[in-house]
């Protein structure tokens, strides 16, 4: 566990990068609200601004999708009151901090991230040096707020192992253990939602096929439709969870209707074992309509009115800066730096 000095703090963004899927909801979003509402944690959530412009990013698409991202918070169940809201940019403790710790990773240690090798793929001298930096400024995010807990999907353990290095090199450079060794939420069934097209590709807002993913903005028929195209194999639903150990699309959609319904995956094969296809998926469609309509709804409301949108941004990156600014300030000085 974490260290217990820290107070109990979770920390968690998400990259304003296009519209948010069902991904995001069932892996991060509902996981957050969870977690806001156990009330075991101050709550602190970003729009992780900086680190979508690591690949390029038109700006006024940029700008609607910060409030877009603000709105899917808000929709989903993040009360601005109780938890911090805000957008990255707003807070320069993170670009500061992120500063401090390019100068404590490794560039082997970079070099070695999945989601680097995979975004620059063949062109990483044409990648930017942000995209090649981008998880020191992650491990910025949570460490300016010393947050001890971090609710993600699977797709980015491998970013909080090295927020732990990071944190760990640090401590034992400076000698002082200052940085928490924060711990990595992940689990449930939705931990890594799969695309609709391809059982062994992750659900993801930059996938080129729009019927891959369902978006947090699409309305109740393109829903049904969806999820009625999704690829599967012919079989229908065993009875137990196991059997369906080599059935990748088959698991993905149990998966879904698992963590929609908030029940094991055990729980829906008891209920919809031996069914096919044409009687499980308009069943999932309707769950799904059913969880997503509301938070579509009240998106749309709120985003009419970016204005307010704004203001409840600006209001908790006042709050967030009030706990970050001490600990940047604490860090110049281990470091050395002459600090005001
Ligand atoms: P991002 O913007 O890609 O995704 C935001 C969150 O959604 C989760 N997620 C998924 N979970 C399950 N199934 C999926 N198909 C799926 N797709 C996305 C992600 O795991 C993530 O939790 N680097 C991060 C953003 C970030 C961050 C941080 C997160 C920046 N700083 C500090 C935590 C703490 C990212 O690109 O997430």
């Amino acid at each position: 566990m974490a260290d217990t000095a820290f107070t109990p703090r979770v920390f968690s963004g998400i990259q304003p990068s296009g519209g948010l899927t069902l991904g995001n909801y069932l892996g991060a979003l509902k996981r957050f609200v969870d977690m806001q509402d156990a009330g075991t944690h101050e709550c602190v959530y970003c729009i992780v601004d900086l680190h979508a412009i690591t690949v390029w990013q038109d700006p006024k698409a940029l700008t609607a999708q910060i409030r877009e991202a603000a709105a899917a918070f808000i929709a989903a169940g993040i009360d601005p009151s109780r938890s911090i809201l805000f957008n990255q940019s707003q807070v320069a403790e993170h670009a500061q901090l992120a500063w401090i710790f390019n100068c404590v990773a490794r560039m082997g240690w970079m070099r070695r991230m999945t989601q680097w090798k995979e975004k620059a793929g063949k062109h990483s001298e044409e990648a930017s040096l942000g995209l090649f930096a981008y998880p020191a400024l992650m491990a910025a995010d949570i460490l300016a707020y010393h947050a001890t807990h971090v609710p993600v999907g699977e797709d980015q353990k491998q970013h909080l192992e090295l927020t732990r290095d990071i944190a760990a090199k640090f401590n034992h450079d400076f000698g002082e253990e200052f940085f928490p060794i924060t711990e990595p939420v992940i689990g449930g069934p939705a931990a890594r939602v799969m695309s609709l097209r391809d059982g062994t590709k992750k659900m993801s807002k930059s996938d080129p096929s729009d019927m891959s993913r369902i978006n947090l903005r699409d309305d109740a028929d393109l829903i049904a439709q969806k999820f009625r195209k999704a690829r599967t194999d012919p079989e229908p639903l065993p009875g137990t969870y196991e059997e369906l150990k080599d059935r990748p699309e088959a698991r993905n959609l149990v998966d879904i209707y698992a963590a929609m319904a908030g029940i094991e995956p055990d729980a829906v094969m008891a209920e919809h074992g031996g069914a096919g296809w044409g009687q499980f998926k308009p069943q999932l469609a309707e769950l799904a309509v059913e969880t997503m309509g509301p938070i579509t709804g009240e998106m749309n409301r709120l985003m009419d009115d970016p204005a307010e949108i704004d203001r409840i941004l600006s209001g908790g990156a006042d709050r967030a800066r009030e706990i970050a600014a001490p600990i940047l300030s604490r860090t110049y000085d281990i470091v050395g730096l002459v600090s005001k």
